[in-house]
C-alpha cells in the first residue's frame, strides 16, 4: 500500500502556503505517495479533520493566498489529551508529515519529534521573519511589498496635506516587517521592538526633519514597538494585556494611534495614523515568495520520503538546506544593529 504524507498549515496564514502545498503535494504524488490534507493546523490531528489532496485539490492553488486546508492556533499540548489523540490519529492515518508554520506551529512539531519520535518535517511560514535558522520566511516579501506599496501612497497624500502619517504595521515582537518596509518606503522614522527609541527623539528626529524646510513626514511603527520615553517608563500596546492564546502570545495593535496623538500634540505637526492590519497578510504571494515556498516544499518532501524527520527546510544564502526543527524555534531572529542602522541612515 502507498505510504500518506499529511501536511498541515498552523499559526496566522500567510500568502504561499498554497504553493508549499502544492510543492509537496505534486512531488509526493509524483513518486507514489498518497498525501493527506490535514485541515485547521494541529486541530485537524487533534480531532481528526483529514481530507484527500490529489491533483485536482492542488491544481490552480499556486497564486491563491491563504490556505486551502485552513489553519488555527490550536496548542494540542495545551489541550487535555491532545497530545495522545495526535499521535493516535497520526498512527491510523499517516506515515509522515509536513507542517507548515511558525515558531509555535514548528515549536510543537520539534517537541512531538524530540518527546514522541514523530515522523514530522518543517516548513518555516510567517509574514514577520522572525524564525532563527532561515534567513527568509515566505510570506514576509508580500507582507513588505504591502507595506511599501501602502508607504509610497501615504507619501503623496502626506506631502499635499503638510502631514505626519504614522503607518503601523505588524511583525509582532520583531521589526522586519517595519525595517524593510521603512527601508524601501523612505520613512523617517522607524520604531521598532528591538530599538527602544523614545517618542521625544522621535518628535526630535521629525523637528528637525521639518526645521530643514521638509513638510510633511512618515513614520513606521512596529505593533510590537513598546512606547518608551525619556522618563524610563515604557509600555506595550494590545487589545488586552491579559487575553493570551494557546500559545501565550497577547494580540498586539493600536500602539499607532497612541503614538500619533503624541506626536501632533507634541510637535503640534497635524498627524494621520494608518493601520494596515490583515491587508498585511492577505492576498496573491510575489514572485519571490512562491518561488521561495515552491523550494522549500519539494525539500520538505526529499525529507519526508527519505526519512529526515524532525528536519526543516530553510534558506541558507541562496541554498534551501536542511536544519533541525529543534534549532529552527530555539530562539526568535530580531532585527540588527546593522539592519537597524540601514534604517537609521535616513531619518529626520
Ligand atoms: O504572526 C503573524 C501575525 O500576523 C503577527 O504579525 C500578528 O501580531 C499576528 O499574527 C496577528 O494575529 P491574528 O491573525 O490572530 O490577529
Amino acid at each position: 500500500m502507498a505510504k500518506s504524507i499529511g501536511i498541515l498549515t498552523g499559526g496566522g496564514d500567510c500568502p504561499g502556503l498554497n504553493a508549499v502545498i502544492r510543492a509537496v503535494a505534486r512531488r509526493s504524488i509524483d513518486r507514489g505517495y498518497n498525501v493527506v490534507g490535514v485541515r485547521e493546523g494541529w486541530r485537524g490531528l487533534v480531532e481528526p479533520l483529514l481530507v484527500p489532496l490529489g491533483p485536482r485539490e492542488i491544481s490552480g492553488i499556486l497564486p491563491r493566498g491563504g490556505t486551502i486546508l485552513g489553519t488555527t492556533r490550536t496548542n494540542p499540548y495545551r489541550l487535555d489529551g491532545g497530545v495522545e489523540r495526535v499521535l493516535e490519529n497520526f498512527k491510523a492515518n499517516l506515515d509522515a508529515l509536513v507542517a507548515i508554520g511558525g515558531e509555535d506551529t514548528l515549536g510543537v512539531a520539534a517537541r512531538l519529534h524530540a518527546e514522541h519520535d514523530l515522523a514530522v518535517v518543517g516548513v518555516p511560514k510567517t509574514i514577520d521573519n522572525d524564525l532563527s535558522a532561515t534567513d527568509y520566511t515566505f510570506g514576509f516579501d508580500t507582507a513588505v511589498w504591502i507595506c511599501t506599496e501602502a508607504i509610497d501612497r501615504l507619501h503623496t497624500t502626506a506631502e499635499s496635506h503638510n502631514r505626519v502619517m504614522v503607518v503601523e504595521v505588524m511583525g509582532r515582537h520583531t521589526g522586519w516587517i517595519a525595517v524593510m518596509s521603512g527601508i524601501a518606503g523612505g520613512a523617517d522614522v522607524i520604531l521598532i521592538p528591538e530599538q527602544p527609541m523614545t517618542v521625544e527623539s522621535a518628535c526630535e528626529e521629525l523637528r528637525r526633519r521639518h526645521a530643514r524646510g521638509k513638510s510633511f513626514s512618515i513614520v513606521v511603527v512596529s505593533e510590537g514597538y513598546e512606547l518608551t520615553y525619556a522618563s524610563g517608563e515604557s509600555r506595550l500596546v494590545g487589545e488586552d494585556a491579559r487575553a493570551t492564546d494557546q500559545f501565550g502570545h497577547v494580540t498586539l495593535g493600536g500602539v499607532g494611534e497612541i503614538l500619533g496623538r503624541e506626536i501632533e500634540q507634541r510637535t503640534g505637526f497635524e498627524t494621520r495614523v494608518t493601520v494596515l492590519g490583515h491587508v498585511q497578510r492577505g492576498g496573491s504571494p510575489t514572485p519571490r515568495d512562491r518561488v521561495l515556498a515552491t523550494r522549500f516544499g519539494l525539500k520538505a518532501a526529499e525529507l519526508a520520503q527519505t526519512g529526515q524527520f524532525g528536519q526543516m527546510a530553510a534558506l541558507r544564502g541562496d541554498d534551501v538546506v536542511a536544519v533541525s526543527l529543534a534549532e529552527a524555534t530555539a530562539e526568535l531572529k530580531t532585527v540588527t544593529d546593522e539592519w537597524y542602522a540601514v534604517a537609521k541612515a535616513f531619518f529626520g
